[in-house]
């Protein structure tokens, strides 16, 4: 077997997938656009949802393949063990209605095998069992072809498993879209199973998932019913981290190439912690220090990720992405106070991983100055909080020590969490090393409580927020546009697109302007949408190339890599530009437009967050 780099692996499927008719194409943002369903993009399918669904046709053909910088925080807790990541880089290849299950399996195998030079004996792999009788609404036959077909490839019986759907059906990626039956590639690291259940899918470490080939024939409706598709779709995915590591025979994701300077900085940073005159380390047991470091490493590099995406937008908060963002680095800044590194690693890491992929997305570099910031001031935010924390606590310990208890009560260890955002974790810890123990059982009480109490208050907001998203998304995108025109319009051509985010309840967007817009700018521009949306103007799409996208004078955002066909969508003769859509048909359908604030973003950048309707 080889032991190639994350570079070199992902030079040689993509060129792989080339040589078999596949169109190169570019990897989304790993912020979603347009589409409230998820929060970051969980993998590489998700950007081409509507060619999936056939609702047009994708401008670079029906073979494509590419890398996807994807975020999963699902199985945080589980990161730290050998495979889990929050951030990982999935290689695709996708069959829009053209090839099926024999081509993509095949192509699976002999890539495996021929390119990556894993033995066949390696490979174990989990098909479809099928749900359901057969005539009984909801039935759906067990993946039998599948079977056949990787019989054909030489994998005995024995290696093929046949799991439920739990196991073997992928998606959708929000909650309603295009999924199917999957077939899993595992390789079998030669560990002892962990006991007589042991299979794929275990997660003792003894088979890794490595690759995912979806058949996608079906779609998930509003109702959550799966009905027939109409289409024979291939999603697959494969993980960068995994393979590189199960290619080098590394224990763990984080022992390959790709880890090793953040690592070797984080180790740094420690033995920096040890200097003179630095306070005594606290002694934690070896597998907790390995644990740290890894959940260290993960959340750095997706918390960089994400603050560095060019669609931009996302930074630590208290809810949706904000707030997933907000943990990874909370979690971070923990963990590192656990092993004594100080204050400001945050930032050190950022750099790290910046030069590490900086070639291969160069967005890192382009963003770090603002990444920086951000994370020195959540990381301050953060230390301060812990701080305040840590006193009270100990407030709390001293006072039970003195009367002779021994125990913190549920409800102080919920004081601590609730009122000065101690983590619970914290508590816990704190109190072992205090020789103290912590009422969990009335901890979970309280907080249950106060969940229920909170859930019932926002349920009211909640019901609102779901009318007819996908619809509300689709005039808030052609907005958008209109609002980027009329900027231009009025500021001038370089009041540029930097970022855009679309929720059901407004649309935010983001230009390069170095001061604050007056309000007779912000009236002009009102105006003049509301003035377009008065015309009805019909919003009218074609395939072309960029150069002629581009002479024709439409706009190409961020600098994007294009594939060489793309769509160019005009509004009249207001706004071309080159987009994935979708888009309303005609400007009427957006009934009004407001700006309801404009602020700065960051250093040279303004935001404008407008809603449309009848208002
Ligand atoms: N969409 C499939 C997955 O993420 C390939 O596993």
């Amino acid at each position: 077997m080889k032991n190639l780099t994350a570079d070199e692996l992902r030079d040689m499927y993509l060129k792989f997938f080339e040589s078999k008719g596949h169109a190169i194409i570019p990897g989304a943002s790993v912020i979603p656009e347009n589409d409230p369903t998820v929060l970051f993009t969980t993998a590489g399918m998700h950007p081409l949802v509507p060619y999936l669904m056939g609702q047009m046709p994708h401008p670079a053909g029906t073979r494509l393949t590419d890398v996807q910088k994807c975020v999963r925080t699902g199985d945080i807790d589980e990161v730290g063990d050998a495979a889990h990541l929050t951030f990982f880089e999935m290689l695709g290849n996708w069959s829009l209605n053209d090839y099926f299950k024999r081509e993509a399996i095949s192509w699976s195998f002999e890539f495996l095998t021929q390119k990556l030079g894993f033995k066949p004996e390696q490979l174990n792999v989990t098909v479809f069992r099928g749900e359901g009788k057969e005539g009984d609404e909801g039935y759906i036959p067990a993946d039998e072809e599948a079977v056949e077909i990787w019989k054909s490839m030489g994998i005995p019986d024995e290696r093929i498993f046949r799991l439920p759907r739990e196991d073997n059906w992928w998606g959708p990626a929000g909650t309603t879209g295009p999924c199917g039956p999957d077939t899993e590639m595992f390789i079998d690291t030669g560990k002892e199973k962990c006991g007589p259940e042991c299979r794929p899918g275990c997660h003792c470490g003894k088979y890794i998932e490595i690759w995912n080939d979806v058949f996608m024939q079906y779609n998930k409706n509003e109702e959550g019913k799966f009905v027939p598709l109409g289409r024979h779709n291939v999603d697959t995915g494969m993980g960068v981290e995994r393979t590189i590591c199960m290619m080098s025979g590394a224990p763990t994701v984080y022992d390959t190439e790709i880890f090793a300077p953040i690592m070797a900085k984080i180790d740094e940073l420690r033995t920096l912690g040890k200097g003179a005159g630095a306070p005594e380390l606290p002694s934690i047991p070896a597998e907790d220090v390995l644990r740290a470091r890894r959940i260290i490493a993960d959340h750095m590099r997706t918390a960089t990720f994400i603050l560095c995406d060019p669609k931009g937008g996302v930074k630590p908060g208290n809810i949706g992405a904000n707030y997933v963002l907000r943990r990874l680095i909370r979690r971070a800044v923990r963990y590192a106070r656990q092993l004594g590194i100080g204050p400001g690693f945050t930032v050190k890491l950022a750099e790290v991983i910046c030069e590490k992929y900086k070639h291969v997305y160069p967005e890192l570099a382009e963003n770090l100055a603002q990444c920086r910031l951000d994370l020195e001031a959540e990381e301050n935010r953060f230390n301060q909080t812990l701080d305040k924390g840590e006193a009270m606590y100990k407030k709390v310990a001293e006072q039970l020590k003195a009367h002779g208890q021994t125990q913190i009560s549920g409800k102080t260890a919920f004081k601590l969490y609730d009122t000065f955002g101690f983590p619970f974790e914290m508590t816990l810890e704190m109190a072992a090393k205090d020789g103290l123990t912590v009422d969990k059982e009335g901890f979970d009480e309280a907080n249950r409580k106060h969940q229920e109490l909170s859930r019932t208050t926002s349920a009211g907001s909640f019901k609102a927020g779901l009318q007819d998203n996908s619809e509300v998304v689709t005039r808030m995108h052609t907005a958008t546009h209109l609002l980027h025109a009329a900027l231009h319009k009025v500021l001038g051509p370089s009041a540029n697109q930097k970022g855009s985010n679309i929720t059901a309840e407004r649309l935010r967007f983001d230009f390069t302007w170095p001061e604050k817009m007056t309000d007779a700018q912000i009236a002009e521009v009102e105006k003049l949408v509301n003035g377009w949306i008065a015309d009805a103007i019909p919003v009218t799409k074609k395939t072309t190339t960029v150069e002629e996208a581009k002479s024709e004078g439409a706009m190409a955002l961020f600098g994007s890599k294009y594939g060489d066909q793309v769509t160019l969508y005009s509004i009249g003769d207001v706004s071309k530009e080159i987009c994935c859509g979708p888009h309303v048909s005609n400007t009427k359908e957006l009934g009004s437009f407001k700006i309801v604030k404009e602020q700065s973003s960051s250093a040279g950048v303004r935001r404008i967050k407008a809603v449309i309707g009848n208002m």
